[in-house]
């Protein structure tokens, strides 16, 4: 079979990055015959030097293909089309048309939309082995326990004892449908009904929409750019529950040092108050190692009996997996699994055995380490970017870490504004205010957040020059 020749291969501008537009451009040929099975396809180097790519893009982008089964990796040889076109090609040759009559509307996923990791470079491969094992097995068709599966549970024990050093027995851990899950269960299961909820003020927004639903009590504890939040207000505070993000507060970026942590498990301790624990995102950090987790810490001293931790797997994995866990102190076990019982029942069962798989096999890990390098990668990109283009009419106030930066300004130009003029350019940034309780506002300034785990390196620099294009066209407009 001759090699392909890429020649006449057309990148189109209307992707997130060109990753995406390779990989599209290449299965067009292939859905339309006009790469033939069996063909052989350029070097990764050729081809990235034809098409002035990264080698980086050009794997990643033949890595997505061979995912999905339109090509195949032959060792010491290269990448063929494969035989059979994949089962997938049509419902996908229909999504490609929609999203062309649709191309001013940005993906919810695509840049900067915060909370998304890079969907690009998730090992779908790998994962796939581990879906398709399970999902063969008879046995796991049937109904299941609600707490979750147990291989899990001690799959994820041992992986948070060692990287958040989370002290627990995979009896205290409760699988949820996302952290979601997890938070709504948490408040349902320590809160009376007028009770009230301490929670961060910028804070996410996602927590205060169940503490709304649910009728209990906001109590606002206001968080300042780079301080964090008063200790006092907490200490002070005859709240049931407290709703924190200690390692990364979401979004202002700021962190709890050990000896407000200690004061906190004091004050929940001594009064019967309760800590929820949003560890969701503390394997991301870049400029030092992430800060022992709040409930690690009350262990160590005895005193875990009144904090809950809780994590997901959006970010470390992918969002639409919905999986996510919830820790708590043997006592209120039997309380949380009532609550999912009514809830939702079980969970999936296939995800959970092949999340198991995944975990304990070391891969999650492996994908955890390659990730860490690649947004430490990006944060940084997002800086110099940010200060190129902005200089010093705006900052990022987040630290290092995470899958998203904090934007401050002082200039006239209104956050919401901004937002809604990058989002008719095909760009996401969310407006500060979306995270505040609108009776509680304090700010004084404009600002937004920025995400950007899905979206490649080399992109960074040219859609935060639109953004400044944007930021400095409607202050001249004031
Ligand atoms: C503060 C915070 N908690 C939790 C989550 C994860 O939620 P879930 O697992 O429901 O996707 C996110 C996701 O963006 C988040 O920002």
């Amino acid at each position: 079979m001759q090699p392909i020749d890429s020649g006449d291969l057309v990148l189109q501008n209307d992707k997130s990055s060109k990753q995406e537009s390779l990989f599209h451009a290449i299965r067009e040929k292939i859905v339309k015959q006009l790469w033939h099975k069996g063909g052989k396809l350029p070097s990764t180097r050729k081809l990235a030097e034809e098409l002035q790519l990264s080698r980086n893009t050009v794997t990643a982008a033949y890595e997505q293909l061979a995912a999905e089964g339109y090509i195949e990796a032959r060792s010491g040889s290269g990448f063929y089309v494969t035989v059979e076109l994949p089962d997938h090609y049509l419902p996908c040759a229909g999504i490609v048309k929609s999203t062309e009559t649709n191309k001013s509307i940005p993906s919810i996923n695509s840049a900067f939309a915060p909370g998304v990791p890079d969907l690009h470079q998730f090992p779908i491969a790998k994962w796939h082995k581990y879906v398709q094992l399970h999902s063969t097995r008879q046995y796991l068709l049937g109904n299941n326990g609600i707490q979750g599966d147990s291989a899990l549970r001690m799959a994820l024990r041992d992986y948070l004892a060692t990287s958040r050093s989370v002290h627990c027995d995979a009896s205290q851990i409760i699988i949820t449908s996302g952290a979601q899950q997890a938070l709504m269960i948490a408040l349902m299961a320590v809160m009376e009904s007028h009770d009230s909820v301490l929670m961060e003020q910028p804070g996410y927004s996602k927590m205060r929409k169940i503490i709304e639903l649910l009728n209990y009590r906001f109590e606002p504890v206001h968080v300042e750019e780079y301080v964090g939040f008063d200790l006092e207000s907490i200490i002070n505070s005859k709240a049931r529950a407290l709703y924190i993000t200690p390692s990364n507060q979401y979004p202002m970026g700021t962190t709890l040092n050990t000896e407000q942590r200690l004061k906190l498990i004091e004050w929940a301790t001594q009064g019967n108050h309760w800590i929820i624990e949003d560890d969701y995102d503390s394997e991301f950090q870049f400029a030092h190692r992430p800060y022992t987790s709040l409930q690690g810490l009350s262990s160590e001293i005895g005193h875990d009996s009144r904090v809950i931790y809780i994590g997901s797997l959006s970010k470390t994995m992918f969002n639409s997996l919905r999986m996510g866990y919830l820790i708590v102190p043997s006592a209120l076990v039997e309380k949380c699994l009532a609550i999912k019982d009514a809830l939702t029942g079980d969970s999936p069962t296939h995800i959970q055995a092949a999340l198991a798989d995944f975990i304990s096999s070391g891969d999650f890990l492996r994908h955890i380490r390659k990730m860490r390098r690649l947004y430490k990668e990006k944060h940084h990109q997002m800086i110099l970017s940010i200060n190129e283009h902005f200089g010093d009419d705006a900052e990022v106030i987040s630290q290092a870490a995470g899958l998203h930066v904090t934007l401050k300004w002082l200039k006239d130009v209104n956050e919401v504004t901004l937002s809604q003029k990058a989002f008719e350019k095909g760009i996401i940034i969310r407006p500060l205010s979306y995270y505040e309780h609108p009776d509680f506002k304090l700010r004084n300034w404009q600002g937004a957040v920025l995400g950007f785990g899905n979206i490649s390196a080399d992109d960074i620099d040219k859609k935060i020059k639109q953004i400044a294009d944007l930021f400095y066209n409607l202050d001249s407009q004031l």
